[in-house]
């Protein structure tokens, strides 16, 4: 791509898509769409169609390319993201839902049975994605959903109003590692997507605009897992299902930690352990 975006001068969409894709590589086509659509004002249904019509590129639109070169993420900026067919409204204040955590909601739906219903424990809900997607699903099941940052927790519970589901999900502002301590209750299905990357470790920068506690542990990367496996099985019912996202390097490790506990792997898409199940 040969030119740069100059304020106040007209270009056509389909150049300025242009030059979204090979200026910014890290986003994917459908984000490149989406970034389009909020920079033009579009619904992202049609502005594919609209690429012969002209925009003029103001500060906004060269602000906000440079930013998200530098990694800021567009579901930030249009402030939703669609995780499981459902659309969510995110902010800074949670994690953006990743495709490994839809296929360990996939992964739920394959091992219970739709008629049924289910008493649900989502650990680490962030935006209620998880818990969100399993109660759309599974339309007779009630859930909780647990986090330690409230701000978190506002996401979750608009969500949760949004998608009318305020009469079957009930959010809990705690500590998971004290879990025990606030929740007596049993429940057939566990979820958890806790922070799983170490500080001392290699991560990808982009993620610098996610909410550290999200993300990170100090230490040992495993830190969530080895302290649930004590936890967790006072809370699920004999014969329950926990269900934990896990990094794509950890499942050997795992295996060694939960070694007593009969578990098994599922792969994403690429072909990466990311989901453990522990049929307790
Ligand atoms: C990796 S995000 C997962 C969010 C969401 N479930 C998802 O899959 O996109 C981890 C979440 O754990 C929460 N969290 C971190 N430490 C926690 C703790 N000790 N107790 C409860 N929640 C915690 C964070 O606030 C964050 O929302």
């Amino acid at each position: 791509m040969s030119f740069e975006l100059k304020k106040d001068v007209p270009i056509k969409i389909g150049e300025l898509f242009s030059y979204i894709q090979t200026y910014i590589p890290h986003l994917s086509k459908a984000a490149s769409i989406d970034l389009l659509s909020y920079l033009t004002g579009i619904n992202r249904s049609v502005v594919l169609t609209k690429l012969n019509e002209l925009v003029l590129t103001n500060e906004k639109i060269i602000s906000t390319v440079a930013l998200v070169k530098k990694g800021y993420p567009v579901s930030y900026l249009r402030k939703k993201h669609d995780f499981f067919g459902y659309e969510l409204y995110i902010d800074e204040n949670v994690l953006i839902p990743r495709v490994e955590t839809e296929t360990l909601v996939e992964n739920v739906l394959k091992r219970v049975d739709r008629g049924k219903k289910y008493k649900i424990l989502d650990l680490c809900t962030g935006s209620g994605c998880i818990l969100i997607a399993l109660l759309k699903e599974l339309k007779d099941s009630v859930g909780y959903g647990v986090d330690l940052s409230y701000d978190a927790l506002k996401v979750a519970w608009k969500n949760i109003y949004d998608l009318g589901l305020n009469d079957r999900a009930f959010l809990i502002n705690g500590d998971v590692l004290k879990i025990d301590s606030f929740i007596k209750d049993k429940f057939d299905i566990i979820t958890m997507n806790p922070p799983y990357v170490s500080r001392m470790g290699d991560y990808c920068e982009f993620i610098k605009y996610e909410p550290d506690i999200a993300l990170f542990v100090d230490g040992d990367d495993t830190f969530f897992y080895k302290n649930m496996l004590f936890i967790l099985d006072k809370l699920c019912k004999k014969g329950g299902l926990i269900f934990f996202e896990i990094g794509a390097n950890q499942a050997e490790r795992l295996a060694e930690l939960y070694f007593e506990k009969n578990i098994e792997f599922i792969e994403d898409y690429f072909g990466h352990k990311r989901v453990m199940i522990w049929k307790n």
